[in-house]
């Protein structure tokens, strides 16, 4: 457990957000909570795997870390402001003895008042510090006079969800070209804060991706082969489960924009939104059992610019944001060669710098490694 946890906590440092999977399994059911549509778990529980934990002992194990970056993130803090480095099960800080009161309190908050739906969360309160305010602020300019009555009532019609997403297919090249194309390896660079590091994406149809990062601690592998997904860092591998297995199971869908509509029971298009500077459509896409995904169609050319994920976790969900940019026409397919993923502790950049289709993968880069003792996949158990 210290070499796993050591090998998380490093890995969350280094390449916290895509990489940090490892730690951040997850699909909740709320302690003594019955969320909409709770997901059969067979795994071990959290009291069997973890040392000292009161609150939380009965929810999945693969849930804590998601559990405790939802926190860190809805603090603004350190996992050391609660945590005596090293000794994750040590009590010697108040304030994590305060925030076990507070989870209490949050599930009780819920239990009483919002049928135990997670209504209120730390972050409802703490909005990103440890120190809420609780009277109302005094802003720093006179507010801005009403908008113009003309605007009130005059929505445009928006187009429905089938027209956005013919239309981003259209975009890329229409179902045939997409089609055509079998396997993608595309080779760049992962920019984390000042570091660049060489990457490269193997990408097989109809379901099978391979990222591999040189960090300066060696190889960091994510995967997902169709049937598990993994990811290595400076440690020995892990497998991805949980709201993250539905991610990477996303991201290797090599057809993914003709599928969106198969893979989800229901999307619906929400209004009209920005990204940047452009104006996009968005569109939310659920399934049962699921967390929600947000996608940002580009108003004028029909292409994917952002699809935002959340992570149930049993505090609250730990929301992640892809931003795709820069496609260009490769083979008759246009596809992004840029892409920034982020996440409240922090974002990072991929730039594809090369692109090759339709060439053969070595059938060993999408081979799982065997499963370090005690953290087998349980592939029941999405
Ligand atoms: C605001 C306080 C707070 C922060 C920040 C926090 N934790 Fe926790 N953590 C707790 C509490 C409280 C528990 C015990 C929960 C219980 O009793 O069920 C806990 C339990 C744990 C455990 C189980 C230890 C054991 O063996 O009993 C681990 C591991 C852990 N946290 C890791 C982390 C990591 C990694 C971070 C940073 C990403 C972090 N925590 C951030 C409050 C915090
Ligand atoms: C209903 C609102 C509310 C919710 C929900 C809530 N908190 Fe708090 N929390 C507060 C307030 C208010 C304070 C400050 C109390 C004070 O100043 O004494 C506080 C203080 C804290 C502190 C002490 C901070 C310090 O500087 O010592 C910690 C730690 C904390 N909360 C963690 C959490 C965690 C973790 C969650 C989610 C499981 C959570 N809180 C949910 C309102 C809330």
């Amino acid at each position: 457990m210290r070499d796993t946890l050591k090998s998380t906590v490093l890995t969350l440092a280094l390449l916290a957000p895509m990489l940090v999977t490892a730690a951040v399994r997850g699909q909740s059911n709320p302690p003594g909570g019955s969320q909409s549509t709770p997901t059969p778990h067979e795994g071990p529980v959290a009291g069997q795997r973890f040392k000292n934990l009161q609150v939380l002992k009965d929810v999945p194990a693969d849930q804590i870390f998601p559990a405790m970056q939802f926190i860190t993130a809805s603090l603004g803090v350190e996992c050391t402001f609660c945590h005596v480095e090293g000794a994750f099960e040590k009590d010697d800080k108040e304030e994590k003895q305060t925030a076990r009161k507070m989870m209490t309190m949050m599930f009780a908050i819920n239990k009483d008042n919002f049928d135990a739906r997670q209504e209120v969360t730390c972050y409802t309160c703490h909005k990103g510090t440890s120190d809420p305010v609780s009277t109302p602020v005094i802003a720093e300019t006179a507010p801005k006079p009403e908008e113009e009555a003309t605007n009130a009532g005059a929505k445009p019609s928006l187009p429905n969800a089938g027209e956005i997403l013919d239309k981003y297919v259209q975009a890329i090249g229409g179902s045939d070209a997409v089609h055509k194309i079998t396997t993608r390896v595309e080779k760049g660079t992962m920019t984390f804060g000042p570091a660049g590091m060489p990457v490269v994406v193997y990408a097989k149809a109809p379901d099978a991706r391979v990222t591999v990062v040189q960090t300066p601690r060696g190889q960091s592998v994510t995967a997902y082969n169709g049937e598990s997904g993994w990811m290595s860092g400076a440690g020995p591998s892990h497998p991805i489960t949980g709201g993250e297995l539905d991610n990477e199971k996303r991201n290797a869908d090599f057809y993914f924009a003709a599928d969106i509509v198969k893979e989800f029971q229901q999307v619906r298009v929400m209004g009209e939104d920005k990204v940047g500077d452009r104006d996009a459509y968005l569109l939310v896409a659920r399934s049962p059992g699921h967390a929600p995904v947000r996608f940002y169609f580009d108003k004028d050319s029909g292409l994917l610019l952002r699809e935002m994920r959340f992570v149930n976790t049993p505090l609250g969900r730990n929301p992640s944001e892809v931003d795709y940019a820069d496609y260009r026409e490769t083979d008759g397919v246009k596809i992004p060669y840029q892409w920034t993923i982020a996440r409240p502790g922090g974002r990072f950049t991929i730039k594809i710098a090369e692109v090759q289709q339709n060439v053969a993968i070595d059938e060993s880069k999408f081979a799982a490694p065997p499963p370090p003792p005690g953290m087998e996949a349980k592939p029941g158990t999405r």
